[in-house]
């Protein structure tokens, strides 16, 4: 029998590229959907027979019952906010525990680890890091440690195991002076989120995975934030703290990298970041502001304005480089159908010196352009590739000869009929 491959779908620039739009189209495809990085910093907005859900800690695969999905050993989870995205889909008649495995080596978000992100967060003070406020940080911090809690030891002692670490959450609280909160009703919601987590089953992923493969199943390994904050390759310090590059999907869910097929890297047909860090194509001006208010650039998670700016080629390039990208995906493409021009990012510059490459320390750097003609036609009626404009061909053109990578498809549009396959 053939083995099963494990396919990536990845944001590659810096998330939010707008994967929930996508993934309905991706998902019947496979038998196994997989998260493997991060936890409730992540927000994907899936519209599902015309309900509309927001994803956070669970894969997308959840709404068809002969799929098994899978919540890696690479993920975070805060058993509350698992409970309250859950309880959402159960109540719209989806059977999760039948569907859903959780890996006993996930880590769990503590509700000190919430305050804690807020109080490194108000530490850092104009070098903050701009955090969602999920205790990411300080989790992925304690499991480099070897002193986290994972989803396994809610299964032995685990009160015990809790105490000790909230006493110690508490105890460098107290030295940070950060003393002005009461998570008595969080915590009380937290543990009946331990209660419910119970009810799931909690198993070795890894093993689970493999043998899926080994029997030809397919796995899809769904990512979450995007290569720029990757802990290793992104705008460190601020990028998140899990390995959200393809290379992730191994460590994150135990699969060799031989075992890894296509890899899908979605981009906006422009630039976003949300949140602090070095960001050259940001644009601070009326264009700036069309592309936010068009593209509705406002983050899922914390609700705040997210900053917008031109393609960003540099990023684009070394994003595919990490990830091995073989497809590429451009969403929201119609966001751009007003502009005259449309620029591209193509290089670095600082004090006269320009780069193709992405700079160790992107702050100070300024993009370089070039421009190209906007199409100006609303994309959003199209419905097959013949329809695009001239200066869309061009443009997409442009960018798989700068990238020798295909677009595979095209976004043209928030509802799913508006997905263009090349
Ligand atoms: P954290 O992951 O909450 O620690 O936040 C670290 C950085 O990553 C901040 O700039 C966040 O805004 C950003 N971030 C985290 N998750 C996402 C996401 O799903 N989409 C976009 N940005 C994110």
């Amino acid at each position: 029998m053939t083995k099963g491959k494990v396919d990536a779908l990845l944001g590659i620039v810096f998330g939010d590229e707008g994967k929930g739009k996508v993934v309905d189209v991706f998902t019947p495809r496979y038998d196994v959907v997989a998260r493997f990085a991060g936890g409730p910093n992540a927000g994907h907005t899936i519209i599902f027979e015309g309900k509309k859900f927001v994803l956070r800690s669970i894969p997308s695969g959840i709404f068809d019952e002969g799929k098994l999905n899978i919540i890696g050993n690479g993920c975070v989870i805060a058993p509350d906010l698992f409970a309250a995205e859950a309880h959402e889909l159960e109540a719209a008649g989806y059977d999760l525990k039948s569907r859903l495995h959780i890996s006993k080596r996930a880590h769990l978000i503590l509700p000190t680890h919430r305050v804690l992100d807020r109080a490194y967060e108000a530490a850092k003070g104009k070098n903050k890091v701009g955090t969602t406020g999920k205790g990411i940080g300080p989790t992925y911090s304690e499991k480099a440690s070897r002193t986290g809690l994972r989803v396994g030891d809610i299964l032995d002692n685990f009160q015990e195991k809790y105490n000790a670490l909230k006493a110690r959450h508490m105890q460098i609280l107290s030295d940070m002076h950060y003393t002005d909160f009461d998570i008595t009703e969080e915590e009380k919601l937290w543990m009946e989120g331990v209660e419910y987590l119970r009810q799931f089953p909690l198993t070795d992923t890894e093993i689970e995975i493999n043998r899926a493969l080994e029997a030809g199943k397919n796995v899809l390994a769904e990512g979450a934030q995007g290569t720029m904050l990757d802990i290793d390759h992104g705008t460190y310090p601020f990028v998140s703290s899990s390995s959200t590059v393809c290379g992730g999907v191994c460590t994150g869910l135990g699969v060799a990298p031989n075992r890894i097929g296509e890899v899908f890297g979605i981009f906006k047909a422009y630039s976003t970041r949300v949140g602090a860090g070095p960001f050259p194509v940001e644009l601070f001006d009326e264009t700036g502001d069309l592309i936010r208010e068009v593209g509705h650039e406002y983050g899922a998670v914390t609700g705040r304005n997210r900053r917008c700016g031109w393609l960003d080629l540099v990023a684009l390039k070394y994003a595919i480089m990490l990830n091995g990208v073989t497809q590429l995906i451009m969403m929201k493409s119609d966001v751009l159908d007003g502009f005259d021009t449309i620029r591209v990012c193509t290089a670095y510059e600082k004090d006269g010196v320009q780069t193709t490459d992405m700079p160790y320390d992107t702050e100070g750097w300024k993009a370089v352009y070039e421009d190209l003609p906007g199409w100006k036609t609303d994309l959003t009626q199209m419905t097959s590739e013949q329809q695009f404009p001239l200066q869309l061909r061009d443009y997409i053109s442009y960018i798989e000869k700068e990238t020798a990578t295909p677009i595979t498809i095209v976004s043209v549009g928030p509802d799913r009929a508006q997905t263009i396959m090349r």
